[in-house]
């Protein structure tokens, strides 16, 4: 079925002035080939090659570009339902991390299972992203933190790439905290993140970015510039986990080095959202996080206001953010960020793909592109963020194949 015929309303999101642009087309058609884009425009300039049987129709529905969720934690051991209680009771996520709970906790859990088994597990978190709409996804290790079990779930995203339809972009995140073995050496710890573990990453060509946790009781913003030096050094682009629980001036590291993006900025200063407005980097808003820790949402409206551009995205991971819907993350983009749903949803396509580096392939819809994109059952894209369901997904192609489709063909609201 080369050919979507009968589509109520197409936001292409391709690249425009303003990110609320959707570059939406009315009554439109989309026709691929060979997993590519190769027309989209009105149904009724259709060329005539491409009217024929093998059209499918959208239903007069909403169709999309394939969500791009560009930060998640895909692969890791465990759940951490022990910590959403303790946070409910009035501990914050910094204490049980200091107890020995948080990211320690999951790196235990990620550290006893097989490579084969947490490949399982990350495969039907990809299915379950993929119902959604989504066929691009970022995947950090960081729950091995040390050389081989870093390379153990780096690996898991390699046959995850191979096998899966989705496109998976991996990023080496070592430095996600100190562990146990380093406790007191946080030296020895940084010096093996750059002498041992990107430089094997980089190597086997496992990673594509570095990422570093800058945060009170991870790494400091001398530390992280080092490591992501290094990485740089091995062609790995930086990118940050940034001023989520306190104002540690990532933002403005971030940019300085030129990053691909920085990451939750719930903290982030007037000066880092300056610094981020002058550059390339972009933000990326992590509602679900925000949430989940029951804290200030990222300045979205503000970074827009001044400039920046601005992607939303999951943080998927078993503490934080135990969730995986980004629908939901682009409603909460807009209840707590200050976006428009338009914004939201070029956030979690165009401006996602240049946050992991695949926007000549991904987070558009023109020819060329990857047929990557969802049908939703929804008139546009203000209606699909504001009632929010379980699932307004009913169709997702990746690559020019269907990766999902809704048990019955969906209709909600016939009205
Ligand atoms: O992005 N902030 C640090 N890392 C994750 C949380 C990971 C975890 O709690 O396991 C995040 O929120
Ligand atoms: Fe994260």
């Amino acid at each position: 079925m080369p050919v979507l015929t009968d589509i109520g309303l197409l936001a292409t999101c391709r690249t425009a002035e303003e990110q609320g642009d959707l570059g939406a087309i009315p009554d439109a058609a989309l026709a691929w080939e060979d997993g590519q884009v190769s027309w989209v425009g009105p149904e009724s300039d259709l060329p005539k090659r491409w009217r024929g049987e093998d059209a499918r129709s959208a239903g007069g529905r909403l169709v999309v570009p394939g969500l791009v969720d560009c930060h998640t934690h895909l692969a890791f051991g465990g759940w951490r339902a022990d910590e959403f209680v303790r946070r409910a009771r009035g501990e914050s996520y910094a204490e049980i991390a200091r107890t020995g709970g948080g990211i320690l906790s999951t790196v235990r859990a990620t550290r006893e299972a097989s490579g084969e088994a947490l490949a399982r597990r990350a495969d039907r978190f990809l299915e379950g992203m993929a119902a959604l709409g989504v066929t691009t996804v970022e995947a950090k290790s960081g729950y091995g933190l040390d050389l081989a079990e870093e390379i153990k779930l780096l690996e898991v995203y390699r046959s995850l790439a191979e096998t899966s339809p989705l496109r998976i972009v991996p990023t080496l995140l070592a430095a996600h905290t100190l562990p146990p073995e380093y406790a007191g050496d946080r030296d020895g710890y940084v010096w093996l993140v750059c002498e041992e573990i990107i430089p094997a990453a980089a190597a086997e060509g496992l990673a594509r970015f570095c990422d570093v946790f800058l945060e009170e009781g991870a790494f400091s913003a001398a530390e992280a510039r080092r490591i992501l030096e290094a990485g740089l050094e091995r062609g790995l682009r930086p990118k940050l986990h940034a001023d989520q629980l306190s104002d540690g001036g990532g933002a403005a590291l971030a940019a300085d080095l030129g990053a691909a993006s920085a990451d939750h900025l719930e903290r982030v200063s007037p000066a880092g959202v300056r610094a981020l407005a002058a550059s390339d980097t972009v933000a990326v808003t992590l509602p679900l996080a925000a949430l989940y820790l029951d804290g200030p949402a990222a300045p979205a409206r503000r970074l827009l206001r001044e400039g920046a551009s601005v992607a939303v995205a999951t943080d998927f991971n078993p503490g934080s953010a135990p969730s995986y819907h980004l629908p939901l993350a682009m409603t909460l983009a807009c209840i707590r960020g200050g976006m428009s749903p338009a914004e939201a949803l070029v956030g979690a396509t165009r401006v996602a793909a240049r946050a992991c580096g695949v926007e000549d392939v991904a987070g558009s819809l023109e020819p060329g592109k990857a047929a990557d994109f969802a049908v939703i059952d929804a008139p546009d894209v203000d209606t699909w963020l504001y009632h929010h369901r379980a699932n307004a997904c009913v169709l997702t192609v990746a690559g020019g194949e269907v990766v999902w489709e809704a048990p019955g063909g969906r209709e909600e609201d016939e009205a």
